[in-house]
């Protein structure tokens, strides 16, 4: 079976697409840093899968290293490359870790590829590409609106990246995936989101109130031209999403695609407001979460929801999972992390 590289696959998403990915029967080589991951994590997903993965602890910053990589994994047939940095915050105060990390790595990555007889590349974008969008729902065809962060700015300049590349390097065939809001945990509990520090995601911290890592939530902002008042998002399963990643690499491989760089917008296509989260996890999990409305938080965009036909239609995914699905995975992952 063909095998796959899968960079920063012991974090999040990648970890879960990992496990998709050995359950459709691909040979699966992980590449990580554990900057933001555990060790632990290849365990998990051993345990759901049946099968340990191979793991090289590699910072894709060294391109020596990243070199020798492919050079040992010639026989590499796609790479999925979620290995980046993520806070929003942190990007603000360190620009230059920020774009050494997210653009440097995936520069040298795409030099190897064009190496290589045939290469298939998914990229992880960012509905953040987008930010506060006209029109509602999003399609594909919205405009890339100025980033309002350097973080948001790394899946912009890397699309553009990669777009370029495919223009002149024909080996390559790539595909970005804009995700909307990931959240969720593999229904095993055996693998599922750990942020380090203080969550910058709602539904992490939504979870980590609940156990009582966390004092109190706050909600920023109850006056927004929203039906409750608070933002909404496209919350997605981190399952289904990761079942998205082997549609689109599948599609690469066959030859299915319809150029050379692609991109999809991966949500569900519903939004649901900060304060229906927060109903979803009081539902599923029986337990009355503390929190309190403040006020706006500077740079929030009111409202982005997916429009689903592209990915739909051409790529052939839907997401199957829902909102109480995903708070209910999240709530059995949060309590089995710390041992309740
Ligand atoms: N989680 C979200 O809300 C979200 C939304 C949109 C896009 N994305 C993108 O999806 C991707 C995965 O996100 P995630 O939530 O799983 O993040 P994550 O931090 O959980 O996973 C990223 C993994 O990459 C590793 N890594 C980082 N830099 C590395 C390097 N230089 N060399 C090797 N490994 C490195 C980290 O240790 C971590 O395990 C990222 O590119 C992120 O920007 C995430």
């Amino acid at each position: 079976m063909d095998k796959i590289l899968v960079t920063g696959g012991l974090g999040f998403i990648g970890s879960h697409t990992v496990v998709e990915l050995q359950n459709e029967g691909y040979e699966v080589v992980i590449i990580d840093n554990l900057s933001n991951s555990s060790i632990n994590v290849l365990d998990g997903i051993t345990s759901i899968t049946g099968k340990t993965p191979f793991f090289e602890k590699l910072d894709l910053k060294d391109k020596e290293a990243v070199e020798t990589f492919f050079k040992k994994h010639n026989d590499v047939k796609g790479v999925i490359h979620f290995a980046a940095s993520k806070a929003v915050g942190e990007s603000v105060q360190e620009p230059l870790l920020y774009y050494e990390n997210n653009i440097g790595t995936l520069v040298y990555i795409l030099k190897e590829l064009k190496k290589l007889p045939s290469a298939n590349f998914i990229f992880s974008s960012s509905c953040t590409v987008y930010g506060q969008a006209d029109e509602l729902p999003i399609t594909e065809n919205a405009p890339v609106k100025l980033a309002e962060s350097p973080y948001g700015n790394t899946k912009q300049i890397g699309e553009e990246i990669i777009k370029d590349t495919c223009k002149i390097a024909t080996n390559i065939k790539a595909i970005a995936l804009r995700y909307f809001n990931p959240i969720g945990a593999h229904e095993s509990a055996k693998i599922g989101e750990l942020p380090i520090g203080v969550p910058q995601n709602l539904v992490p911290f939504i979870t980590q109130t609940a156990m009582g890592i966390r004092e109190q939530l706050s909600v920023f902002g109850d006056d927004y031209p929203t039906p409750d008042g608070t933002c909404i998002r496209d919350y997605i399963h981190v399952v289904d999403l990761a079942k998205a990643h082997v549609i689109a690499l599948k599609r690469l491989l066959k030859n299915r695609n319809k150029s050379n760089y692609e991109t999809f917008n991966l949500g569900t296509g519903k939004g649901s407001s900060v304060l229906e989260v927060i109903n979803s996890f009081e539902k599923v999990s029986g337990k009355k979460l503390n929190y309190k409305i403040v006020d706006r938080r500077e740079g929030d965009v009111i409202s982005a929801y997916a429009d689903t036909k592209k990915a739909n239609n051409e790529l052939g995914w839907k997401s199957q999972l829902t909102l109480d699905d995903a708070m209910r995975s999240a709530w059995k992952w949060e309590q089995i992390v710390r041992g309740k």
